[in-house]
């Protein structure tokens, strides 16, 4: 790719509100099939997301405000529905707290027009989910803008998991950063892990950044040692799914260890979140919420069993990376450095 690569759009809509539902690119089939769901009801958002048919700690908060739009779309009776809508959709997956704040903002916004005709309620809500989906677009742009500078030219760049234009409701926050710095005419590449058990890193990270022609190798998650000692690799940048107040990062599982080995071998370690992302109710992260899926994402690889029937797996879908081992957090509104508990503050507290 050269410098005069633009990628003015983003690479795949993951996300869209259509008169016929909520729309949603079937994550669990790429990247050898393209397919599109079409969900018609709330309960359908919320299979959608608890299937990972969309996944991603922003995707998922956008699809939740759809749901809750659909749901209201379809509700007789507004003062009963809304809250058992936001109730299931809350219990769809525990750790990403992008999920709970696009609740939180859809039922805010409904308490605050209780008064008018449902007609008009339910515009409002739809209006509302279709403005938090194009505000990600816009955050994860100036994501890219606040990150782009701290990618070193001429190296590579590794990164865990899938936050990509999939993860989000386009261009991604860590995928955003390294779009961003190709389109600042930055000569680098990308190691993508493959991030078992689930593979996003190998069936989603890979298949986005091939489309945009962003040199990508894909290695298996043992493999990030050797390299990130090999003086290749010029930093990491990550996704999140809940920071709190301390800087500790939930993740997908597997970047704890990616930060250890990082700092281990001076490699800068980026987290990539919008301010969504924080959740300065929590001291530290020893209080996130980890979520434990079923145990086949382990055993089974597209169905095929690859372990003894019967094995006792353990399959926690995220991990808590201390705060020591996190270089900088880049937001949307700038970036905070060490000590987090104050320039994380400081970022919220900016207008
Ligand atoms: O289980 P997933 O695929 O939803 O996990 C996704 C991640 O861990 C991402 O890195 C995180 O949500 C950030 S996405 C911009």
């Amino acid at each position: 790719m050269n410098s005069s690569t633009v990628l003015a759009q983003p690479t795949v809509e993951t996300i869209e509100w259509t008169p016929e539902g909520v729309v949603m690119i079937d994550q669990t089939r790429l990247p050898h099939e393209t397919a599109f769901v079409t969900c018609r009801s709330y309960n359908e958002v919320a299979d959608a997301i608890r299937t990972m048919v969309i996944r991603g700690a922003p995707a998922i908060g956008v699809a939740a405000a759809m749901g809750i739009a659909l749901g209201a779309l379809q509700s007789d009776d507004l003062a009963s529905d809304i809250p058992l809508i936001c109730e299931t959709l809350a219990k769809t997956r525990p750790t990403a707290v992008n999920l709970f704040w696009a609740i939180d903002r859809m039922r805010v916004l409904y308490l605050s027009l209780k008064d008018i005709p449902p007609d008009q309620i339910r515009a409002r809500l739809i209006a509302e989910a279709q403005a938090i989906r194009a505000e990600d677009i816009a955050i994860n742009r100036a994501i890219g803008r606040n990150g782009a500078p701290l990618v070193p030219d001429g190296k590579t760049v590794l990164t865990h998991c899938n936050a990509g234009a999939l993860a989000t409701a386009g261009f991604g926050t860590a995928l955003g950063v390294i779009r961003a710095a190709v389109e600042l005419g930055k000569k680098i590449d990308v190691f993508a892990d493959e991030t078992r058990p689930f593979l996003q890193g190998a069936r989603l990270t890979a298949w986005e950044l091939q489309r945009d022609g962003i040199e990508t190798t894909l290695i298996t998650d043992n493999m990030a040692g050797h390299f990130l000692k090999s003086g290749r690799i010029g930093c990491v940048v990550v996704g999140a799914d809940r920071i709190a107040a301390n800087g500790d990062v939930a993740n997908k599982v597997g970047t704890y260890g990616v930060a250890v080995l990082a700092k281990e071998n001076n490699v800068p370690f980026y987290v990539a979140a919008p301010i969504s992302t924080l959740d300065l109710s929590l001291a530290s992260g020893d209080s996130i919420p980890i979520e434990e899926r079923a145990s086949h994402e382990v055993t089974h690889l597209r169905g095929v069993p690859l372990a003894p029937h019967g094995i006792q797996v353990a399959n926690p879908a995220f991990d808590v990376t201390p705060n020591r081992y996190v270089s900088a957090i880049i937001t949307e509104r700038g970036v905070a450095r060490p000590p987090y508990l104050d320039s994380l503050r400081g970022l919220c507290e900016k207008a």
